[in-house]
């Protein structure tokens, strides 16, 4: 569809450049448009606008995902200039600020599968939670759970209280604003049976907090990690070698390793449930 669009005003060879950085949250979309074709990015953003019926604004990603919120910069293209919007994912429904903090569509099958991992009754800290993606798909999943919901960029945090109310889980999930070493230090060591840490930039120095965080008979920890590989399969042991790196400490085995995306080329990232017990 996309490809069809973007063929009215670029040749094939432009259209596959930007048809491979596209991202459509709610009712925006965010794209990244090659040097070579910023002359015609206005031409790009209108033919996006009057083709996908779900889309009201167009936005230009003019920098990485950067800084510990992972934010990007964005340049307003077309359509309504603002960055709050809606999206919808397994049932669940999100208020966004695209600018103000981080969010992926990708991570969907992720979340879902830790949240059909989730026993009645446990209790998850979720120590990188953004707008409280995962949170809440599990809150949602599992009517018994108790999540605490941690981030330390505050507007990421307030949307994550929002994101609850809205999807009534809020007697469920706590969004708790801070850095998640300090608050489970302060108030949630020994508490959790499970703990995610979906951060996979920095993950590594934070699994002290993460185990500290397991109840003292132990749990699971859903370790996120970036890894360097020429395949999938090498990607997959990067992975388990990194985890086992970083858990060295404790008595612990990783038993599952996924790739949750390609990040770039021959750059991965993956989760590993590490069962510990302490
Ligand atoms: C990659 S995002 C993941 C967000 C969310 N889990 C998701 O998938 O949409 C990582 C989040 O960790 C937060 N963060 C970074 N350092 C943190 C820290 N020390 N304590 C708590 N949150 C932190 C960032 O603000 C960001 O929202």
């Amino acid at each position: 569809m996309l490809k069809e669009v973007l063929g009215t005003v670029l040749s094939p060879e432009e259209t596959s450049q930007v048809y491979s950085a596209f991202d459509q949250i709610g009712s925006i979309v965010i794209i990244k448009i090659p040097d070579a074709l910023l002359s015609k990015k206005l031409v790009i953003a209108q033919a996006i606008l009057d083709n996908i019926k779900t889309a009201r604004s167009v936005f230009a990603q003019v920098s990485a995902v950067q800084g510990d919120f992972r934010v990007r910069d964005l340049e307003f293209l077309a359509g309504q200039n603002t960055t709050m919007t809606e999206y919808k994912e397994h049932g669940c429904r999100f208020k966004v600020d695209v600018a103000k903090a981080y969010f992926s569509p990708r991570l969907s099958t992720e979340r879902q599968r830790i949240a059909d991992m989730v026993q009645d009754d446990e209790v998850i800290v979720n120590m990188f939670a953004g707008v409280g993606t995962y949170s809440i798909v599990i809150a949602k999943a599992n009517k018994t759970c108790r999540v605490y919901s941690i981030d330390s960029n505050i507007a990421a945090a307030e949307l994550c209280t929002i994101n609850a109310k809205l999807n009534k889980v809020q007697d469920r999930v706590e969004s708790i604003s801070g850095d998640a070493a300090k608050v489970i230090k302060d108030r949630l060591a020994g508490s959790a049976d499970r703990v995610l840490m979906p951060l996979p930039e920095r993950a590594k120095d934070f699994v002290n907090e993460a185990v500290l965080a397991l109840r003292p008979s132990g749990g699971i920890v859903h370790y996120f990690a970036h890894v360097r590989a020429d395949n999938k399969k090498a990607s997959q042991e990067a992975g388990l070698a990194d985890a086992s790196e970083a858990f060295s400490k404790y008595d612990h085995t990783a038993k599952g390793i996924r790739i949750v995306r390609e990040v770039g080329p021959r750059f991965y990232q993956v989760v590993a449930d590490v069962y510990v017990s302490r």
